[in-house]
């Protein structure tokens, strides 16, 4: 019996995690090719729609409108999930953005919901990103509903605007299968993060709602069951004095199911990972000070912040791209250093004008690794990364180069990179505190910090890849990262090669 058959007490997230696993077995026996006429658009369409052309307000433009509300909304929704370079595809031009996206395959879309503001009309607003304009396809008071679906949220009295992510699911399923959700949710992170510093340019404070009355949400959006589905809300407070943070909302933990088929799996995953009311307890659960051996060999990462002045964080959102090739040369410990602290640290940039508390679901159940290939000051091996303590403590020791590049499925980022990142979970503590709905939350926060990690090393002229497919299990044999840390998300960092994705 492998682990994840029965017994049923299993939570199903922890048997989809199982079941979409990668295995050497499991990839040699793989013989589907993609069939390239059934791959979905990566864009939507509206045929009926009011059109709010929104490049004339982004700076820069010719005849560039004076600064407001629907400036800051123009800079906003760019700098979050805008077009940053075109491929001109004779058939479709390749629309690559300022998020990153598992394969190019952009499952996200974005929305604008406006509760009726001097710039923006009451409705529901499509970000169409190849026009950098917003359709608004529904006029009227759609605010009450979306504050219903946040189960009557404050922050929805104090907010006049909301951002909202969904995830068109057949635009990643249709490479990845089931695997999929895993990469949607990432890619929303990616996205997430972009918005929660872009808002801060912007003065605003983003209050993010994970947990919501899933079938309220998709049908105020008109969303078609199962083809696209809610992942985010995400409404805009001002930056001075947010709010406490919201609690990660708790969905049922689902024990009694059936054998679900291939290629459903993941739909299934979203139907029982479900809110339809307000839960009676939210859990709240503090940091813990994990992996805290008494022997290790401890190492300070403290260091003073990256200058992010002169618009550098614009700059670094507008020319990131993944890195394509790296070197093979080494980092520095200083950078990173400095890679750490400004993703796991955004206290120290609060002078800088970001936002020091942004919000994630629930960072306490996420784990950072570090496999230290190739970094000068720092002796190659796997660290434990601790946020609160700031510092790095000594897992294994061994140069991992060659069974990082394997364990990346023989992707060459693996085994050039300096250093790889790696955020992990488990899974049966997560599931038991917040139900199905913890895969969806573990896999957003671990795509927000990589993107944290990417401008980071943007800012820093460094290469930098996110990797979602990988050997999960051997992941933990390999590096001694503690087998019941689930390992949702890689990202491989080193020094460009110049013209191949690099700063
Ligand atoms: C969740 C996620 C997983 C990714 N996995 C891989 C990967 O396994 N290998 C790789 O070369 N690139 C990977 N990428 C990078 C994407 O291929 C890249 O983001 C996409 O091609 C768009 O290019 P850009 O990031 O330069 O804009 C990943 C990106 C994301 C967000």
């Amino acid at each position: 019996m492998t682990s994840y058959e029965r017994p049923h007490s299993t939570p199903y997230c922890i048997v989809y995690h199982e079941q979409t696993k990668y295995t050497p077995e499991g990839l040699s026996r793989r013989t589907r090719s993609l069939d390239w006429d059934a791959q979905p658009q990566a864009t939507k369409t509206y045929t009926t729609g009011s059109v709010l052309d929104l490049r004339p307000y982004l700076p820069g433009q010719p005849d560039s409108f004076p600064a407001g509300e629907l400036s800051s909304l123009s800079r906003l929704l760019y700098l979050t999930y805008g077009v940053t370079a075109v491929i001109p595809y004779p058939d479709r031009p390749f629309y690559m953005r300022s998020a990153p996206s598992a394969g190019g395959l952009y499952p996200a879309e974005v929305y604008v919901i406006s509760r009726g503001t001097p710039a923006l009309e009451a409705g529901i607003y499509n970000y169409q990103v190849s026009s950098h304009s917003l359709i608004g396809f529904w006029k009227g008071n759609a605010w009450q509903g979306l504050k219903e679906a946040a189960f009557g949220a404050t922050a929805f009295e104090t907010a006049h605007l909301a951002i909202v992510v969904t995830g068109v699911f057949e635009r990643s399923a249709w490479r990845y299968e089931d695997r999929a959700y895993r990469r949607i949710f990432l890619d929303s992170g990616h996205l997430l993060g972009n918005l929660e510093l872009a808002a801060s340019l912007e003065q605003y404070h983003v209050s993010l709602f994970t947990g919501f009355a899933d079938d309220l949400l998709r049908d105020l959006l008109f969303l078609s069951p199962q083809q696209e589905e809610g992942i985010a809300i995400a409404a805009l407070l001002p930056l001075q004095n947010p709010p406490e943070p919201q609690s990660a909302l708790p969905s049922s933990i689902r024990r009694d199911y059936p054998e679900i088929p291939e290629g459903q799996r993941l739909y299934y995953l979203h139907e029982v990972s479900k809110i339809a009311q307000l839960p009676t307890t939210i859990p709240h659960r503090v940091a813990e000070d994990k992996y805290n051996f008494p022997f290790c060999l401890k190492i300070p990462t403290i260091t003073v912040p990256i200058d992010w002045q002169d618009n550098r964080l614009e700059q670094a959102i507008v020319r990131r791209r993944s890195t394509r090739q790296y070197t093979g040369e080494m980092l520095t410990f200083e950078e990173l250093k400095l890679l750490l602290d400004f993703t796991y640290q955004p206290q120290h940039y609060s002078d800088q004008g970001f936002d020091p508390v942004p919000e994630y679901a629930h960072l306490a159940l996420l784990s950072t690794f570090v496999a230290v290939l190739g970094v000068e000051g720092l002796e190659p091996g796997c660290y434990y990364y601790a946020p609160g303590a700031q510092e790095l403590r000594q897992i294994r020791f061994k140069n991992f180069r060659k069974e990082v590049f394997h364990l990346c499925l023989g992707q060459d980022l693996g085994r050039d990179s300096g250093a790889v990142i790696f955020h992990t979970a488990d899974l049966p503590v997560a599931a038991n505190l917040y139900g199905e709905r913890v895969y969806r939350t573990l896999h957003l926060d671990s795509g927000h910090l990589a993107q944290r990690l990417n401008l980071a090393a943007m800012r820093l002229g460094l290469g930098v890849s996110g990797i979602a497919g990988f050997f999960d299990d051997q992941v933990n044999e390999v590096l001694g990262i503690p087998e019941q840390e689930a390992v949702l998300y890689l990202t491989t960092l080193g020094r460009p090669v110049q013209g191949r994705g690099s700063a």
